[in-house]
């Protein structure tokens, strides 16, 4: 990890401007890639069109950036799930696009997930031994809702109250 030091002072008045390296240097833009934007919130897509059970919507999380390919999905509850759009079998794209949808199946080798990202079926597996596991199931992310507008972090360091002032 590149190591910078960046000063802050408690005291406002002794505040400068922090070193242009923050800004453009590569290491330091990679450092913050792997710790600082996967702890942070950030914003993800509108809600529009995620109301109705079955609604789901593939998504990237901060693009050219994190990179991080989720799915916003309403189960049949109307619960609204933020899930990883890789499948747990060999890392294929779950969904592409907007859809409405009565699972998840993934189209490399069938296997299906419940709404929610739980397990649902693997064609082939069905003497497999301890399986399905949670390792299996799709991995929820945390998201926060404000004004229309969707939010979320892979590993946040603070709760969504704490910086989305819900309305
Ligand atoms: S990669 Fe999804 S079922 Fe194989």
């Amino acid at each position: 990890m590149a190591r910078s030091r960046f000063e802050v002072d408690e005291d406002i008045r002794r505040a400068h401007t922090p070193a242009a390296s923050l800004y453009c240097d590569a290491k330091v833009f990679e450092a913050q890639r792997k710790h600082v934007f996967p702890r942070t919130w950030h914003y993800l897509s509108h809600a529009a069109g995620l109301d109705e059970p079955g609604s789901a919507r593939a998504v990237t999380l901060l693009p050219g950036c994190l990179d991080e390919p989720l799915l916003l999905v309403r189960d049949a509850q109307s619960d609204l799930h933020c899930l990883s759009n890789v499948c747990t079998h060999r890392g294929n794209l779950i969904v592409d696009g907007e859809w409405n949808l009565e699972s998840l199946r993934c189209g490399y080798h069938g296997r299906r997930f419940h709404l929610d990202g739980t397990f649902a079926f693997m064609p082939g597996f069905e003497e497999a031994e301890k399986f399905p596991s949670e390792k299996d199931y799709l991995p929820r992310i945390p998201i926060a809702a404000w004004r229309g507008l969707m939010f979320a972090s892979l590993a946040p360091a603070v709760g969504a109250d704490d910086v989305v002032s819900r309305v």
